[in-house]
């Protein structure tokens, strides 16, 4: 059994399953992948559920990804996981659901008979956490997003708009870079008001101090000695902060949030959410999120 497997490994079952005690049938593509939490949660909702399967890491080159889901097909996966640098490459290569067209990525592969299915489980995750952690209701929800430039950031800000939310913030430090991401917000939900500004804009707090929901979707607060990407100005008591960031676990961010008396939560419950979500398309009908989250945190 190894730690991680790569396309040669999908030749044959054989080879695939050498020394493992359960077929390998589900698994989390990506590039690097040896860091990925996935398999630790899927396989403690699998093994819960009495699924007698693996899910392994597979480390895909770009490139490759098409030929590895021929492989995996062939070989009977039930689907897989899709994850960076592959959520655009997985697209060219299945049949996207329409929420994953407009989020931009697929991060869940489902193989039916006949058809490679995709979908995309990180922006409902990013909705049920949110909506978990802090008991409200989603899409009711005045949001601004930190960061709204970057992959993350876009995805977010589309969820937000799939559900409709009456107000959205977009804050990045290249404004410039917002524009595109706009125009196709206001496209799918015209009724949501956009106002899209840089970190150094004059009016930036104001617009934060109106909205239910602050987000860092940057990697502003990954490295030690981070500033928090918001200055308390643009915090509030009773606001709700969410990092997507999940280590640290409180970011500068989220430390300078707890002081203001705002409610806080992490990223972790957006990789928890999201893996459920996707559990849930190959097993319809689960409650996997439970096992998960005590998998990840025991
Ligand atoms: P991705 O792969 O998700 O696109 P990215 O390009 O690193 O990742 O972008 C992540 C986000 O973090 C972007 O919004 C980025 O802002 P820019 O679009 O202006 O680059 C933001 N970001 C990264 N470092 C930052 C910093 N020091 N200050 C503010 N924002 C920052």
């Amino acid at each position: 059994m190894k730690e991680v497997y790569t396309l040669e490994d999908l030749a044959s079952r054989e080879l695939l399953d050498a020394g493992a005690d359960k077929p390998a049938r589900l698994a989390v593509i990506g590039h690097p992948i040896a860091h990925s939490a996935s398999p630790r949660m899927h396989q403690a909702a699998l093994d819960a559920f009495g699924e007698n399967l693996r899910y392994i890491r597979l480390d895909i080159e770009p490139g490759q990804v098409g030929e590895a889901f021929v492989r995996m097909r062939a070989l009977g996966f039930i689907g897989c996981n899709v994850t960076v640098p592959h959520k655009l490459e997985a697209m060219a290569n299945c049949e996207v659901h329409p929420d994953a067209q407009a989020l931009g990525a697929v991060n869940t592969i489902l193989f039916e008979e006949g058809a490679t299915r995709g979908f995309n489980t990180d922006g409902p995750g990013f909705a049920r956490a949110v909506a978990d952690e802090f008991d409200v209701d989603f899409s009711s929800l005045k949001i601004a997003i930190a960061g709204a430039g970057g992959g993350a950031g876009q995805a977010i800000a589309t969820q937000a708009c799939l559900s409709g939310v009456p107000r959205l913030v977009l804050v990045n430090r290249t404004a410039e870079k917002l524009g595109p991401l706009v125009a196709k917000l206001r496209s799918v939900s015209p009724k949501t008001e956009i106002i899209a500004l840089s970190f150094d804009d004059p009016a930036l707090a104001e617009h934060c101090l109106v909205s239910d929901l602050i987000v860092n979707t940057s990697s502003v607060g990954l490295k030690s000695g981070d500033p928090s990407i918001l200055p308390a100005a643009c915090l509030r008591k009773g606001q709700l902060v969410y990092d997507t960031i999940y280590q640290p676990p409180v970011t500068p961010l989220l430390a300078l949030a707890d002081s203001s008396g705002c409610k806080t939560g992490n990223g972790l419950s957006m990789l928890v959410n999201q893996g459920a979500l996707a559990f849930q398309h190959w097993f319809p009908g689960t409650g996997p999120l439970p096992f998960m989250k005590s998998a990840l945190v025991p």
